[in-house]
């Protein structure tokens, strides 16, 4: 959305350049700004809470800052090189009411005050939390659409003219689809089975029909939308780096200690490697096992001897590669397990304890622990001890390693928390306290807690295993948390793919900044940099092909 928007500012360009005007900013921002000004709507006045987004004319780079409580906004000098920019803005419900551009000038402060006017388009503004929020639906209906939203947007559905049986035919063929997919790249599973038939998706297909355009020119609901950010949330420079394919997809993001930015791309065969300071990417290619099988990588990690380690998805294999030297090593899975659909996530990283790692696959729900000393593989089917197991299909999100090197499991489908005992290989199933929270992303905390984000029950959890007790934290309404994680001043960080607001809650009072991204960013992990005071961090727009910086000012 932000590439259309930018692209048309623009080829606008030419017919409208914004004047520099006298501004309203106050004397403090002008101070070390390159660009400052105030955003004023007819309807509001003064706008708090709008991003401002300047975009360098040919640079990978676009930087955005947020208007205060007095529509200010303000661009340090230190973020802008002298050039020609554009502006953009997000705000829902409001566009520029004319393109935007200005020069930037070697320490001076070009001033350029924004009026905004009521969007044409508001749908295509909505995030897929103001989606849920507008579509009518009982709380169950809604949750299903919470399996719609990681290769794309609501909208594709809201605005669709589905009937029931077109619907059951539609949902059919993306349940068949590798969750590696985008509309730009449709990948189809070699596991047909997993998507059933269409028949088994009626129901859906009915709640589907009721909030699409089927049988209505215009939808019957209002649209609702989510508050623009304020106060401390608008204290935010937000960087995102364009990434040069719409089929890069990263996604989990890690930093090394030179400061080098580390990706996988979930859509296509590479480890990514991106330098911020010199805006130089190193892709390393990943081996493909199974030619016309889905291809994307999901999870990146460092083990304790700084080793990089990486699923391939459907190609069946784990892997490591040396961030000094690129090398890459791969344990694909015995030939025997390793079935044409099959579907490895994760690796359980703690092998200093044991030489053991442990990961798992999707379709059939296996767990799996490596000998790494004698490439041995174990296999373990460790949902067959939840409540009914043989009626219901539950499914494991992650696994992660804690210090013993056991093995901790999010199962996705209801929400259990479970344990295989490295020693013993009892398994053991902990339910939390909010019932279908569907738990998702994990991390080890240095005490041995277990973070879990709850996909549908919009908490973060943490679990001790000390007292089996879990404490949740609920997330601002929407946010339908994908990763979370602490710094070290006990925040707690949050991405989501439906809000497009990155949350930092104060554990201790319950209250949250939410620092809104410039556009679509539909984010999976959130990495914490607690090198940077304030904390910054980094998140994948996985939508967006760009990896995105967020450094709270406070
Ligand atoms: C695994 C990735 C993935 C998921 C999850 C997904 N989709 Fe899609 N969707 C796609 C891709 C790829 C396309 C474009 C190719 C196509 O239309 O088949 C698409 C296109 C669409 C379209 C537009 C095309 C049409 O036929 O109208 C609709 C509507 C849609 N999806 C609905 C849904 C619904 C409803 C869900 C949740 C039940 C969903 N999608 C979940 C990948 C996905």
């Amino acid at each position: 959305m932000r590439s259309a928007a930018m692209l048309s500012l623009t080829v606008a360009l030419a017919a409208v350049l914004c004047e520099p005007t006298l501004s309203s900013a106050s004397a403090d921002d002008q101070a070390h700004a390159a660009i400052a000004g105030q955003v004023t709507s007819a309807a509001e006045g003064a706008m708090e809470g709008v991003v401002v987004t300047a975009h360098e004319h040919g640079s990978i780079v676009s930087v955005s800052v947020v208007t205060n409580a007095k529509g200010h906004y303000a661009f340090p000098e230190n973020r802008l090189v002298p050039g020609h920019y554009t502006l953009a803005i997000r705000a829902t419900g409001y566009d520029l009411s004319a393109p935007a551009a200005i020069d930037v000038v070697a320490e001076q402060t070009s001033n350029v005050d924004l009026k905004l006017v009521p969007t044409k388009d508001l749908p295509d503004q909505l995030t897929d939390a103001e989606w849920m929020m507008s579509v009518p639906g009982t709380d169950n209906q809604k949750a299903v659409l919470l399996d719609c939203t990681s290769c794309h947007t609501l909208e594709r559905i809201v605005l669709s003219t589905h009937d029931v049986d077109e619907w059951m035919q539609v949902v059919h063929r993306m349940k068949g689809y590798g969750n590696v997919s985008q509309p730009v790249k449709p990948q189809p599973m070699l596991d047909t089975k997993r998507a059933g038939s269409p028949e088994q998706y009626r129901k859906l297909a009915e709640y589907l029909a009721t909030i699409n355009l089927s049988s209505t020119d215009k939808w019957a609901y209002p649209l609702k939308t989510l508050p623009r950010p304020t106060g401390d949330s608008t204290q935010v420079i937000v960087t995102e780096y364009n990434l040069p394919r719409p089929t890069i997809e990263p996604h989990d993001i890690v930093r090394d200690k030179d400061g080098n930015i580390w990706y996988t791309d979930f859509g296509e065969m590479f480890i990514s490697k991106f330098d911020p300071r010199t805006l130089k990417l190193t892709e390393y290619p990943i081996k493909t096992f199974k030619l016309d099988a889905p291809v994307g990588l999901l999870s990146l990690a460092f083990d304790k001897e700084g080793m990089l380690w990486f699923d391939t998805m459907y190609q069946g294999a784990i892997g490591t590669i040396d961030p000094r030297t690129g090398k890459t090593t791969y344990y694909p899975l015995p030939a025997k397990w390793n079935y044409r659909g099959v579907q490895l996530n994760f690796v359980g990283l703690r092998h200093d304890v044991d030489d053991k790692v442990w990961t798992k696959e999707v379709g059939q729900q296996y767990v799996y622990r490596l000998d790494l000393a004698t490439g041995d593989w174990q296999r373990f089917h460790p949902t067959d001890s939840l409540p009914d197991a043989a009626h219901h299909h539950y499914g494991i999100y992650q696994v992660i390693s804690d210090a013993q090197n056991n093995l901790w499991m999010a199962e996705f489908s209801e929400g259990y928390l479970g344990k295989i005992d490295a020693k013993t290989l009892q398994v053991t199933w902990y339910a939390p306290p909010t019932p279908h929270a569907r738990l998702r992303r994990m991390e080890v905390r240095p005490n041995g807690d277990i973070v879990v984000t709850e996909y549908r029950g919009n908490k973060v959890a943490v679990f001790d295993p000390k007292t089996e007790k879990f404490t949740e934290y609920s997330m601002p309404p929407g946010t339908y948390p994908y990763r979370a994680n602490f710094d070290k001043n006990g925040d707690i960080w949050a991405s989501t793919m439906s809000t497009d607001r990155v949350v930092r809650m104060d554990p201790k009072t319950g209250q949250t900044d939410q620092y809104l991204m410039p556009s679509d960013t539909n984010m999976r992990t959130v990495y914490v940099d607690n090198t940077t005071n304030p904390v910054s961090f980094w998140v994948g727009s996985n939508h967006d092909h760009a990896v995105v910086r967020v450094e709270p000012l406070n």
